[in-house]
């Protein structure tokens, strides 16, 4: 990894403490209007300043995000598919190398299927686009989507993230599930967990601490941020977490308060 990308790499994950907390609002790109990011620019703004990095489609950034402001961007730039769509996930390219350059991006998140029926088209895709990617030291982070029918345990996500790493990953964003040690254990790069559905704040924030604790560098985390009653209280509960070794009760408080 050469100077700019591992520079960039540490505005995704700050060396600090090697630990993240990135806020993902790019749900937009397949679920269009999604519940609390209705009028995205209002909801983000409050939280960035206890965000590391914002995780967003190319969209929102030009339409809702001042470009004065001071956050590492991360964008999403796979796609093609759509909520209601036959082929959810069925994804390729759908932001150029130029384009994610252009806005600044300190990363780009590409989506890999692996075990679904469109396994080979989104890994290709990815892998073509850690090649350009490299080309011009923009770090990748690989998203291992889950498909309905798949099981979500350590078997599957040690593969999807072993896989994703030696196909050129620089991150991997996954889903917390038991025995996550290994899935981290067996993974060359750094580990980042989705949040997922939204879930009772206190369930959310145990499962970002269990993540930490299990070895993942942070969470990219939405809907449990951006559809909780208290967003800017969630973010500060989960940042406290990643950054202050925040236990679920001291972050929970934090919630609260
Ligand atoms: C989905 O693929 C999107 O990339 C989201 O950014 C990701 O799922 C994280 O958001 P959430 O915590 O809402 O699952």
């Amino acid at each position: 990894m050469d100077w700019g990308q591992r520079n960039r790499l540490s505005k995704i994950i700050r060396p600090k403490d090697g630990r993240t907390v990135m806020l993902a609002v790019d749900h937009g790109y397949f679920m269009g209007p999604t519940s609390g990011l209705e009028q995205l620019g209002a909801m983000v703004t409050p939280l960035l300043r206890y965000a590391d990095t914002l995780m967003v489609t190319r969209g929102s950034l030009r339409h809702y995000i001042d470009p004065d402001v001071d956050i590492p961007i991360v964008l999403r730039v796979s796609g093609g598919t759509s909520i209601i769509g036959k082929e959810l996930l069925h994804e390729g390219t759908v932001c150029s190398i130029e384009d994610a350059i252009r806005l600044n991006a300190s990363g780009v998140a590409y989506s890999i299927m692996v075990g679904a029926e469109f396994e080979r088209d989104t890994i290709l895709g990815f892998t073509q686009y850690v090649d350009e990617a490299q080309r011009y030291g923009i770090p990748v982070v690989a998203v291992t989507a889950v498909g309905k029918e798949m099981v979500r345990d350590a078997r599957y996500m040690s593969l999807a993230s072993r896989m994703a790493a030696e196909l050129g990953a620089d991150v991997v964003k996954t889903y917390f599930v038991k025995g996550f040690e290994n899935v981290v254990e067996c993974c060359p790069v750094p580990v980042v967990i989705a949040g997922g559905k939204k879930l009772p704040e206190q369930e959310a924030l145990q499962m970002a601490y269990d993540a930490i604790h299990a070895g993942a560098v942070g969470v990219d985390m939405g809907r449990n941020i951006f559809q909780s009653p208290n967003p800017v209280g969630m973010m500060k509960a989960i940042h406290a977490i990643v950054h202050k070794n925040a236990t679920v009760k001291e972050a929970f408080a934090v919630f609260q308060s």
